[in-house]
């Protein structure tokens, strides 16, 4: 037997909803500023290009989040620029979203932190995109991309838990759309991805081929998450109640974006299951 549930609305005075978008969007510049900075500088591009672990690893400064080693060829650059403005039209659009929506508290969680857990999976997996980096750079951007894509599974746990509930007080079946089942597969198989990532770390040595089963496990499953979240954002009945420009912007031209920036950065020579090189 469900309890009946009085639900506290999420909503932003329109200043508020000015402020913080304009902190947003200040936040934004100042990181485009200083990117554009660091490219242009021509002692970054002075750094030779990682070549698979033969470079020596004693350079004088470390190299392994400088921008000229995480972002090597034209390509490389403009792939990192789409997910950059990807990322920040689906963060950016589904919040105001909820701000100027009158949803249960319950219900705001979900949309929110699941689009933050899937910026997060973007960013997180662009720093281990580019080529091998020699042994301790390579451990550093996996140390990142650990933190950070854990971090983004608690963050995607939590926004299906506050669904799971907001359905339960509402007396609503569970998976009940395409969007809830697919949903559910999503969460599964990104904890999983999360945990052959831990074996393969904590085998060392002998977790190498798990790798290459993990990065294009990482890669479909990826795409198998936007594209949930493309259904939520755009198919759900409640999606079709909220404006279209915002929810074109996150899910129609967000999403794409996000696909299209981390498509341009793989490098297919680490795709090959052929050699035994992870
Ligand atoms: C990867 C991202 C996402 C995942 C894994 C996900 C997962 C889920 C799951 C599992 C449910 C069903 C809960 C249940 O039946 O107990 C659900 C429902 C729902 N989600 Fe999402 N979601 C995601 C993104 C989004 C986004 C971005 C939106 C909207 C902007 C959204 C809107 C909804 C709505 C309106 C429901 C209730 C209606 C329904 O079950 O279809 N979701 N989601
Ligand atoms: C849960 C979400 C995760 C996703 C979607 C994901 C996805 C990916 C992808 C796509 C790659 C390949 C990048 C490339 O080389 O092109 C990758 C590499 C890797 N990931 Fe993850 N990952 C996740 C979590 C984790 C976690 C939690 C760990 C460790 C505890 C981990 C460890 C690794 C390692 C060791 C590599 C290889 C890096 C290299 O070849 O230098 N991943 N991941």
């Amino acid at each position: 037997m469900y309890r009946s549930v009085q639900h506290q609305s999420v909503t932003l005075s329109p200043g508020r909803q000015y402020f913080f978008a304009s902190l947003f969007v200040a936040q934004l510049k100042a990181s485009v500023h200083k990117m554009a900075q660091r490219a242009s500088d021509p002692l970054l591009h002075s750094q030779p290009a990682y070549n698979n672990g033969t470079l020596p690893s004693s350079e004088p400064e470390d190299p392994s989040f400088r921008l000229a080693s995480m972002v090597q060829t034209q390509r490389d650059k403009t792939g990192m620029a789409l997910v950059l403005a990807g990322t920040s039209l689906l963060g950016l659009s589904t919040i105001t979203l909820i701000l100027t929506s009158p949803v249960p508290k319950l219900f705001a969680w979900h949309p929110s932190l699941n689009s933050l857990s899937l910026v997060l999976v973007a960013i997180g997996i662009s720093v281990v995109q580019p080529p091998t980096p020699p042994p301790d750079a390579r451990q550093k951007r996996i140390d990142v991309h650990k933190h950070v894509l854990g971090f983004a599974t608690l963050l995607l746990c939590g926004g299906v838990t506050s669904m799971y509930y907001n359905k339960e007080a509402n007396g609503a079946e569970h998976g009940a759309s395409p969007h809830g089942a697919a949903g559910y597969v999503v969460l599964l198989w990104m904890i999983g991805q999360a945990v052959l990532g831990g074996i393969a770390l904590l085998a060392g040595k002998h977790g190498l081929w798990l790798y290459k089963w993990h990065r294009l496990s990482g890669y479909f499953f990826t795409a198998s998450a936007l594209f949930a979240a493309f259904v939520g954002g755009m198919l759900t009945p409640w999606s079709q109640t909220r404006p279209a420009p915002l929810r074109i912007a996150a899910y129609c031209i967000g999403i794409p974006l996000i696909a299209t920036g981390l498509a341009m950065r793989v490098q297919t020579s680490k795709m090959s299951f052929g050699k035994r090189r992870a």
